[in-house]
This record gives C-alpha cells, sequence and structure tokens, in this order.
C-alpha cells in the first residue's frame, strides 16, 4: 500500500502529473476537483452548493470534500494505494485524511510539492482557459483568487506533514517529462526506505 498527495497551487501541474503516476505505479486517482466537476456537471445538489465557490476560486467547505473522499475510499477496497490530487487542501482535511486512513491501517507515505513561481500559474491558467471550458480558468482575477486561497489556507498542510518529515519539494516548472522523472525518483526512495 503506498498513498501520496501530489500537492502545489493551481496550476502547478497537479492533474498532468497524476496522470502519469497512477499509470506507473497502478495507484488510484483521487481529484476532489474532478469530483466537484462530475457534481456539477450531473447538476446534483452537492454540485450546485459547490459551483458558486468554486467560481469564485474559493475553497468549497471542508464537510463537503471530506464526505466526498470518504465515500472514494470506502468505494474502493482493493485499491493498491492512492494519489490524493488537490485534497487535502486545510488543515481540518489533513487531519480528517490522517484519520480515515488510519482507519484502514494506512497513513501516508510521501507528500510531493510542486514548486511553480506565481507568474507561471497565471501564465498556465489563462492558456488553459482558452480551451478547457473550466469557469474557474477564465479570467485573471480568479485565478489570483485561488492562488491566495492557496496561500491563506492550502499551504498549511504541507506545514502540517512536514512535522512529520513526509513533505518532498519538487521544482514545477521544466518539461512535463523532467518533471515526472523526478517525481518518480522520489517516490523510489520513500518506497525503498
Ligand atoms: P482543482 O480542480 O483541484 O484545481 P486546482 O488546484 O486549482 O488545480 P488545477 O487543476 O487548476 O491545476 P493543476 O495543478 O492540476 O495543474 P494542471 O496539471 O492542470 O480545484 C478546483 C476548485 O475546486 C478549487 O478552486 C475549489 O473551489 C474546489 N476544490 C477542489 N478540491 C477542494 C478541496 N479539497 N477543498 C475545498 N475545495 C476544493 O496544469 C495546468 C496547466 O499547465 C495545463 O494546461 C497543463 O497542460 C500545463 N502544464 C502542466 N505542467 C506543465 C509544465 N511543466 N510546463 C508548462 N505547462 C504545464
Amino acid at each position: 500500500m503506498f498513498n501520496l498527495i501530489l500537492f502545489g497551487p493551481p496550476g502547478s501541474g497537479k492533474g498532468t502529473q497524476s496522470e502519469r503516476l497512477i499509470a506507473r505505479y497502478g495507484l488510484k486517482h483521487l481529484s476532489t476537483g474532478d469530483l466537484l466537476r462530475s457534481e456539477i456537471a450531473n447538476q446534483t445538489t452537492l454540485g450546485l452548493e459547490a459551483k458558486g465557490f468554486m467560481d469564485r476560486g474559493e475553497l468549497v467547505p471542508d464537510a463537503v470534500v471530506i464526505g466526498m473522499i470518504r465515500s472514494a475510499l470506502d468505494n474502493n477496497p482493493e485499491a493498491k494505494g492512492f494519489l490524493f490530487d488537490g485534497f487535502p487542501r486545510t488543515q481540518a482535511q489533513s487531519v480528517a485524511l490522517d484519520e480515515l486512513l488510519e482507519q484502514r491501517g494506512e497513513a501516508i507515505n510521501v507528500v510531493l510539492a510542486l514548486e511553480v513561481t506565481e507568474e507561471e500559474l497565471v501564465k498556465r491558467l489563462l492558456n488553459r482557459g482558452l480551451t478547457s471550458g473550466r469557469t474557474d480558468d477564465v479570467n485573471e482575477s480568479i485565478i489570483r483568487a485561488r492562488i491566495t486561497e492557496y496561500h491563506k489556507k492550502t499551504s498549511a498542510v504541507a506545514d502540517h506533514y512536514r512535522q512529520f518529515g513526509k513533505v518532498v519539494e519538487v521544482k514545477g516548472e521544466g518539461t512535463v517529462d523532467d518533471i515526472f522523472d523526478t517525481l518518480c525518483a522520489e517516490i523510489e526512495k520513500r518506497k525503498a526506505a
């Protein structure tokens, strides 16, 4: 069992690298952003509640996303491990995740934190907004609001796991292939430890 958090600000490459990492390591990908967008597409009550927060670039309330992750863990008893992408995003979510994994006799093995400058994040997301259809990528002020929310609330997640020596910072600028190789090297080190 190997559980990993891919951590970083909006646009740092979590989704891009997650696709490759799950293919390499056979992990189950749990992206709260993708789960929420699927709820919105299906026009569920949860999706309708979440949409306003997401369109403003704010975090969805903890109880909503923790509930989604609890269900996803319950629904995947056979998983060889999980890659958490975009979760946890607050101190409360980190504590909840640790408890949920502990109930399964598991823990987070490593937090890989992608580091990218703010100007590069904004450039990437404005560019993605041209084709992605994501309503939170359409203008710079919403993108900057997401980055501000990340600094205000989400950086606490790295602090939480740093106290257990689980955080590895990885430069998230350069080619996708080079970043992937660095992430894999860090995973291999943790697997061997
Ligand atoms: P979420 O879907 O998690 O979005 P995010 O964190 O804002 O991250 P992104 O998907 O924008 O970026 P990414 O890091 O995955 O980068 P990507 O690989 O796509 O969350 C959306 C919203 O949902 C939140 O704002 C919040 O409202 C809500 N939410 C989600 N989880 C929540 C939670 N736990 N609690 C509360 N609310 C929650 O790459 C970005 C672009 O850059 C792409 O175009 C890509 O092709 C490009 N790119 C990638 N790598 C490189 C590279 N090396 N060089 C150049 N370009 C690159």
